[in-house]
């Protein structure tokens, strides 16, 4: 780290994930340079009129692999293939990869081709690779040379999931559903008709319902938490709105229907996992608001709201019990953009940078 700051590089700069990350950078207060990459002629700030005065320019991806000697990390912004075919030249260059696109999610090659449709172009640096939901893997993440920044529902998914899971309530033998809503900036900045405003205004796009990519990468990571494998059915759509993520899950308990669980019982678990407040993992925070008990109330405040974290690295968590099946049912909302791409790729480099890991992503949803 020079006198001011982190040197940081950012590939696919033009896109969603690319501008989100530019756009906390700018405000964090442990980076003193970015270098944000395009392969395209527009300007930086016309690219991003959000970021209108920030001063900053593209240079050519090519330039900014020239200039690794002075980086400190650089962030994949860009599409499934890219990083695993150009970031092996800044981890030979000393420099620290942070990766947004799965392509080192999973350590096994056969995987990764059998999911993305090509074979890995650098199976060696797979083992090395940390996973990045910080909250439960931070020792890790806190030596890597890459990490690989998780898909946005698996992590929004893991965090919502994993006490659960890790307390030895879900009964895996039986599949976990889930349910995820996502914003239209998941389906990034290519245009699609399908996900025009006029298209999705008012409505809702089921998609990858054959089995989306991101289920296998629920499996692979609730299953390292349960040591065991489970099953997920992932249902994904796109909602009428820019950005965020609301995932629900139904997940069958054990001992069921014995009267012994209740929502406080899964409160106690989560607080127990995630910590009060902003205690324990500052960014995940569990709606304890009481029930008033009456059949049917629509007691729509005691769930989390996915407008509520919008531009907000927070992951708001909600949780509910159906006594009478001997379900669970956790409600996970983030920003896909922040807590599912840019913010936790950020919160990564906090802690591979040995610097507090909330530094420059404190603030509240909008
Ligand atoms: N959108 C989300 O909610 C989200 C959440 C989590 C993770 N991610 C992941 O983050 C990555 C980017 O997603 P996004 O939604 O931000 O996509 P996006 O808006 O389409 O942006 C991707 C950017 O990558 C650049 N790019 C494309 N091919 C490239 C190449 N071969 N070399 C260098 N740059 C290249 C493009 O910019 P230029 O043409 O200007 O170079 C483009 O602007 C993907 O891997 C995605 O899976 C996205």
């Amino acid at each position: 780290m020079g006198s001011n700051g982190l040197t940081v590089g950012v590939v696919g700069a033009a896109g969603y994930s690319g501008g989100e990350l530019c756009r906390l950078l700018l405000n964090h207060p442990g980076v003193g340079a970015i270098l944000p990459a395009s392969r395209g002629e527009l300007p930086f700030e016309q690219a991003h009129p959000n970021l209108a005065g920030c001063g900053l320019e593209f240079l050519s991806p090519e330039l900014l692999v020239e200039s690794a000697g002075g980086l400190d990390f650089v962030f994949y912004s860009a599409p499934a293939g890219t990083a695993m075919r150009e970031a092996p030249r800044f981890v030979e260059a000393g420099v620290r990869v942070i990766d947004l696109s799965p392509d080192f999610r999973f350590a096994d090659p056969v995987v990764y081709e059998r999911i993305y449709g090509e074979p890995h172009a650098s199976p060696h640096l797979l083992g090395e690779a940390a996973y990045g939901v910080t909250e439960l893997y931070r020792d890790d993440v806190r030596e890597a040379r890459i990490v690989a920044n998780p898909g946005c529902y698996v992590i929004t998914g893991v965090l919502g999931l994993a006490p659960l899971v890790a307390g030895g309530l879900a009964d895996l033998d039986r599949t976990i559903h889930i349910s995820a809503l996502n914003g239209t900036t998941g389906a990034g900045s290519t245009p699609r008709r399908e996900v025009m405003h006029p298209e999705v205004f008012g409505s809702v796009l089921p998609y990858s319902m054959e089995g989306h990519r991101h289920g296998p990468e629920l499996e692979d990571r609730i299953g390292a938490l349960a040591g065991r494998k489970v099953c997920v059915g992932l249902s994904t759509a796109h909602g009428a709105f820019a950005r965020g993520i609301c995932l629900q899950a139904s997940v069958s308990v054990r001992g069921r229907g014995d009267g012994a669980i209740t929502r406080e019982t899964l409160l106690d678990l989560y607080r127990d996992f995630h910590g009060p407040g902003h205690e324990g993992n500052y960014f995940v925070l569990l709606n304890e608001l009481p029930k008033n008990g009456k059949p049917n109330a629509k007691e729509y405040d005691v769930y989390p709201s996915v407008a509520s974290v919008a531009g907000s690295n927070f992951c708001h968590l909600g949780v509910d019990y159906d006594a009478e099946r001997g379900i669970a049912k956790t409600i996970a909302v983030t920003d896909n953009l922040v807590k599912g791409a840019a913010g936790s790729a950020i919160q990564n480099m906090n802690v591979m940078a040995g610097i507090d890991e909330t530094a420059g992503l404190t603030h509240y949803g909008l």
